[in-house]
């Protein structure tokens, strides 16, 4: 799961797809980073946390990482938040079976209203944050759906 900070949406889908992958014991190997290296070691945004923790999910166990060219091989599947994040990882990819790993998170969601998860950074308390968890709500069970 891959955002531009990895502190708001990727931790929240990291947290939302892990949670699931436990509940229904598929042993898959999930996790997140961001484009953008300014949040590194840190924990997820207090208001990704609350928000998570609200609908019974903790990611305080989640630091903050920068994407490397190695999780193109380590990971099946590259779920990207934005076209701008689409943009920046397929900038880093080296070979046309890392490119092919690459998706749009909200892809899974044919009828989806929006293509992009938006970014709840620079918005005011929750209400950001909640339209994202409901997003990635859904598109986890999608993703659940499909591979499992
Ligand atoms: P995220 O949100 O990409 O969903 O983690 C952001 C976090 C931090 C910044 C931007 C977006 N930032 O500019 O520091």
């Amino acid at each position: 799961m891959v955002c531009l900070g990895n502190i708001c949406r990727s931790p929240m889908a990291h947290g939302l797809l892990q949670h699931k992958v436990e509940q229904q014991k598929l042993g898959w190997q999930i996790d997140s980073a961001g484009t953008g290296d300014w949040h590194a070691g840190e924990l997820p945004d207090k208001r990704a946390m609350a928000n998570m923790k609200g609908h019974g999910i903790d990611i305080s166990y989640q630091r903050a990482r920068q994407i490397q060219n190695i999780d193109l091989d380590e990971y099946d599947v590259v779920y990207v938040m934005d076209i701008s994040n689409l943009a920046n990882v397929q900038r880093l990819a080296k070979n046309p079976d890392q490119l092919q790993k690459i998706t749009l998170i909200m892809n899974e969601v044919p009828d989806a209203e929006l293509v992009e998860v938006p970014d709840p950074y620079f918005g005011i308390g929750n209400e950001g944050f909640e339209q994202v968890y409901k997003m990635l709500d859904k598109v986890t069970d999608r993703i659940i759906e499909k591979y499992k």
